[in-house]
């Protein structure tokens, strides 16, 4: 090899040197991002963190608010609402008309009960509410649910209908935290889930509807007001008396028992003829320092319409878990380039819906399509390598199990608010509900998409119950099931109360 043949041999050494040399520093870089990544997301899962025992505190602190919010007005961010419903329906007969108002579908019913503890059928519609009526005036909102009632009134029956349901009660499930006044009526306290009717605040949500049916020619009387975790429980009862409390988990979450009449300390002239009454926890309100906060939730309230306030159905409810991972991805996507260039969907709160976070979570197939479907057709990130959508089902798992366990825990503070937990409950050492072994079969209804739609979020959740509650406890707490429930309660509790027809629960 001659000197120029030495020459070309070093320069191309050299070259491919070079090469390596660039290739290994980008290799290095990309696995320095890669590792960024992967330590971001193991940071935000120390921080939403559930073990055991960070949620049995989170079940202390629940049924502590709950004493204090029965011991005094404004006494904890648990509003402890009366409903005044002392006795829970169990053999009414006839028709009855539901309507259901309170998250992102507006639902009409219709059912038939045969007493005796049967539901010989029931119809339901179920409508879209317009974003726009979301935040117009109380007339528009209440004129529309009438006329839909109204429509479907005409749909299911013959033509004579309309005559037929004159005088009818009606039963009106409203998913919002109302002050009653009786089973019949009540003022709202304010909106939650993104609704913002502002005229509405401190009205008397029954005489808005009432006047609306009447605008619309409907002569129905709105026999009973309640709330849906209320209407859940009347269901959940009627079909199984052991019954206790009630839990939904939805666009929103809430949860109701029934309490015992002389534990209302706030309400001390509550008169109740069972002795009893159903409290509206409202416990999307909760909040306990014991709660995982992370930067993330933070944000999602300071953005919100409603700062400060529902805290608990923040970290736990289907309008918002969606728009938590989308948070978590945003800034993954800011801080590396791992799902390409920066999209600007990303920024857009609410874009990734919690039922398309439940798709991507539940992709059981190899190469995770139907997460690749997401990324590109909801966030506009395409072509991304099977190890980042991994990432992504990762991210969607802390989220669920994170909400799943804490309604856990909630629902265990309920249990031992009542004595039902198997501890005695937190103001006696007594051991209440389980005495020389014998422990009382309890049951939870149980109603919200979240719940009765989304597989792994029901698996933790049913799992999380039993974790805490321990092996002796647990197999006596049974979580049902009640698709449609608050709807049916609603129309069970109209037709108990109409036969009662004088209000047997009074404040003096
Ligand atoms: C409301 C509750 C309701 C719950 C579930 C919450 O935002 O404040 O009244 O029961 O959502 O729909």
């Amino acid at each position: 090899m001659g000197k120029l043949g030495l020459g070309i041999a070093a320069a191309c050494a050299v070259a491919s040197c070079a090469v390596a040399a660039v290739m290994a520093g980008r290799r290095v870089r990309s696995r320095r991002r890669w590792w960024k990544v992967v330590t971001a997301v193991q940071e935000f899962e120390a921080a939403a963190a559930t073990p055991v025992g960070r949620l049995r505190q989170v079940v202390d602190a629940m049924a502590v608010e709950m004493h204090a919010g029965l011991a005094s007005e404004g006494g904890s961010k648990l509003k402890m609402l009366l409903t005044f419903v002392d006795n829970l329906p169990d053999g009414e007969n006839g028709i009855y008309y539901a309507l259901h108002v309170g998250g992102t579908n507006f639902r009409i019913l219709k059912i038939q009960l045969g007493g005796q503890r049967s539901i010989l059928g029931h119809d339901v519609e179920r409508k879209p509410i317009p974003q726009s009526l979301m935040t117009s005036t109380s007339e528009e909102f209440f004129d529309f649910i009438a006329l839909a009632l109204k429509e479907f009134i005409e749909r299911t029956g013959n033509n004579s209908q309309l005559s037929q349901v004159r005088g009818k009660d009606l039963g009106f499930t409203f998913s919002f935290p109302v002050k009653q006044t009786s089973v019949s009526s009540g003022t709202l306290i304010k909106w939650t889930k993104g609704f913002a009717i502002e005229d509405m605040v401190e009205k008397d949500v029954v005489e808005c509807l009432q006047k609306a049916l009447s605008r619309r020619g409907l002569d129905m009387n709105v026999a009973a007001l309640v709330n849906d975790s209320v209407g859940t429980l009347a269901v959940g009862h009627f079909l199984d008396k052991d019954t206790v409390a009630a839990v939904v988990i939805g666009t929103g979450t809430n949860a109701c028992y029934l309490e015992r009449a002389d534990a209302v300390i706030k309400c001390q002239g509550l008169l109740s003829t069972s002795g009893g009454m159903v409290i509206n926890m409202e416990w999307g309100n909760f909040w306990s320092s014991h709660l995982p906060r992370t930067s993330y939730d933070i944000d999602l309230d300071v953005e919100s319409q409603n700062p400060n306030d529902q805290g608990f159905e923040k970290m736990i409810s289907g309008m918002y878990l969606g728009d938590i991972v989308r948070r978590v991805i945003h800034r993954l996507s800011i801080e590396s380039d791992i799902f390409g260039p920066l999209s600007s969907k990303l920024s857009t709160r609410f874009v990734l819906s919690t039922p398309l976070m439940a798709a991507m979570h539940e992709d059981d197939s190899p190469d995770l399509r139907e997460v690749a479907k997401i990324l590109e057709e909801t966030l506009d990130i395409r072509d991304v390598p099977l190890k980042v959508r991994k990432i992504m089902v990762k991210v969607c798992d802390v989220v669920t199990r994170r909400a799943a366990r804490l309604v856990a825990a909630g629902i265990v503070g309920i249990l031992k608010k009542i004595g039902r937990d198997g501890t005695g409950g937190i103001s006696s050492g007594r051991i209440k509900g389980y005495k020389s072994g014998k422990m009382r079969r309890t049951v939870v209804a149980v109603e919200g998409g979240l719940y009765t739609s989304y597989t792994i979020f029901r698996e933790y959740l049913n799992e999380a119950v039993a974790e805490i509650l321990g092996e002796e406890i647990g197999p006596y707490v049974i979580l049902k099931t009640m698709e449609d429930g608050s709807g049916i309660g609603a129309a069970m509790l109209a037709a108990s109360n109409s036969a009662r027809s004088v209000d047997t629960v009074q404040v003096l």
